[in-house]
């Protein structure tokens, strides 16, 4: 009995203090703001956490907590990237994404904050790393402090990551996420996602993977093991994903969906927007193209239709925009600012309808605040999103590149007047909802897993160990081909010889 408490003691004292370092580049809101609670509920259980990111929670009540501001990074981040100008093509997005990207990592890994991780001036030690499993060459960080690495990631599973976590990413019911659809209904969609696949794997190999490797050389070394090798040694990914919204159910050993990790319990709104929707004798509209899309930069004659079709509705129109370059026709019933909290506000009750790019973060919060949503996707996954909203009846989408007046009008008009789409959200929210922990919980629960067995090498899917055609079975299959076309060979060698020598019997009784 004593050794059971004895041991009990030891195993929360180890756990308890844990030292937890932490990395989350991109500079995005959107992204941060799914990572945040995690690192503010490790630090709220006694962990000691040290995080780098450029979106820091800043509340001085979390002792435990150490956070290194590299909001720097989004400066750099805007320069470089446009790809919320609306006639880009999808393909220069995302190089464009990635460079901006490359220089925002640059500027981070040269800022004397990285610098003295990387050399560890502090001659610090961890029990465990956390990283924004995205950008490859932090994965080295693992290297230096010797350290097991847990990867954290904002967006769906990509079909590379899906391959270094040992998950099958079906081309047909799971189609990459920057494809326009979400389900190959057709032969060329089946083909095209398929293509896709391994078009993507090679790019990514060829193209992305150097330019890891090119970084992790400049700043660990050359020394230092490739950005495959590091990616491949994560020892769990933990991944915000839509347990309503996904077709393929994604769960194994070393990959772990949660659901809605940002979502948090609805606060009450700040006291002026408050008392400004109480008042209000309207319902409202929400219109929000998220924190990645300026609406200055979306197309004039866009805008002009949009405010046009919203103007004329009975409705208040709360617009977060980023008031540069707005239009002159504004009407009364918009209520502009800069910026909304937006979990809280999608909770009034006199919101009735969302208009929103359909990215992850904010469908996942239409679903749990039952909002029905009109998807305007502009680049990235939205579309797919959109897709799957459209599909599950909780939205409508319109194409912000191309469509009518009337479109839209008649859109909003079927979203505002049918109750299904209500219904069916808050049906849908209520299936993410209803899981066996909170998904932070669900998080630090796999977090201190690691941390507790030093590692969970022993939770990788044993495909992973497989070579490639091994794990396609291309020699089976080419084994399976080759008797066939011997049975097929020899079969027809017989036939043929029979007939031969029918004929000549024949032929010689004939004579
Ligand atoms: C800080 O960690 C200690 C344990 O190391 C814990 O008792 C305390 O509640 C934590 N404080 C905060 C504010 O998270
Ligand atoms: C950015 O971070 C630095 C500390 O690294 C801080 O002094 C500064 O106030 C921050 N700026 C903003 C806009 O948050
Ligand atoms: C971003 O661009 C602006 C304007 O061109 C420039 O003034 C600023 O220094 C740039 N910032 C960074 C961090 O590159």
């Amino acid at each position: 009995m004593f050794n059971v408490v004895l041991c009990l003691c030891l195993f929360l004292a180890v756990i308890n203090g844990a030292k937890i370092l932490g990395v989350f580049m991109t500079p995005s809101f959107s992204h941060q703001q799914v990572f945040q609670p995690v690192w503010k509920e490790l630090s709220l259980r006694g962990h000691q956490v040290i995080v780098y990111t450029p979106s820091p929670l800043n509340e001085k009540s979390l002792t435990n907590l150490t956070e290194y501001d590299l909001n720097f990074s989004y400066e750099v981040f805007r320069n470089y990237s446009n790809f919320e100008d609306t006639d880009s093509a999808p393909n220069d997005e995302l190089m464009q994404i990635l460079l901006a990207c490359v220089k925002a990592s640059e500027a981070q890994l040269n800022h004397p904050f990285l610098q003295d991780l990387l050399k560890n001036v502090n001659k610090d030690t961890y029990d465990l790393l956390i990283v924004e499993y995205f950008w490859q060459p932090y994965y080295a960080l693992k290297e230096i402090y010797k350290v097991p690495m847990v990867g954290l990631l904002s967006f769906p599973l990509s079909i590379t990551t899906a391959d270094v976590v040992g998950l099958e990413k079906h081309p047909v019911v799971d189609p990459e996420f920057l494809l326009d659809f979400s389900f190959a209904k057709n032969f060329k969609q089946r083909l095209q996602s398929w293509l896709f696949n391994w078009a993507y794997r090679v790019f990514f190999q060829y193209k992305v993977t150097p330019i890891f490797d090119d970084q992790i050389r400049k700043y660990f070394g050359n020394d230092m093991k490739s950005a495959t090798q590091l990616t491949n040694e994560v020892e769990l990914v933990i991944g915000s994903s839509n347990f309503a919204l996904d077709n393929l159910k994604a769960r194994n050993g070393k990959y772990v969906a949660v659901s809605s990790l940002h979502v948090q319990p609805i606060q009450p709104l700040p006291k002026d927007l408050g008392e400004y929707l109480d008042k209000l004798k309207t319902d409202v509209i929400y219109f929000s193209l998220g924190t990645n899309v300026k609406s200055s930069k979306i197309a004039k004659n866009v805008m002009d239709t949009i405010i046009k079709v919203l103007g004329s509705l009975p409705y208040t129109i709360l617009w977060k925009s980023d008031l540069v370059n707005l239009p002159k026709n504004i009407h009364k019933n918009f209520y502009i600012r800069k910026w909304y909290p937006q979990q809280d506000l999608l909770g009034h009750e006199k919101v009735k309808l969302f208009i929103t790019q359909g990215g992850c973060q904010s469908i996942d919060e239409a679903m749990d605040r039952g909002v029905p949503m009109l998807i305007m996707p502009v680049f990235g996954d939205q579309p797919a999103n959109a897709d799957k909203c459209v599909n599950k009846g909780i939205a409508e989408m319109v194409n912000i590149y191309d469509f009518t007046e009337e479109e839209f009008r008649i859109k909003l008009s079927m979203l505002l007047t049918t109750s299904s789409y209500k219904s069916n959200i808050i049906q849908q929210g209520k299936i993410v909802r209803d899981q066996p922990l909170p998904a932070v919980d669900t998080a630090i629960f796999w977090i201190e897993y690691v941390i507790r067995h030093k590692g969970a090498s022993h939770l990788q899917p044993a495909t992973l160990t497989l070579p490639f055609y091994q794990y396609h079975l291309l020699d089976v299959y080419l084994f399976v081909a080759f008797v066939l076309y011997l049975f097929i060979y020899i079969s027809k060698k017989v036939i043929f010889g029979v007939l031969k020598l029918f004929k000549l019997n024949t032929k010689q009784k004939i004579a």
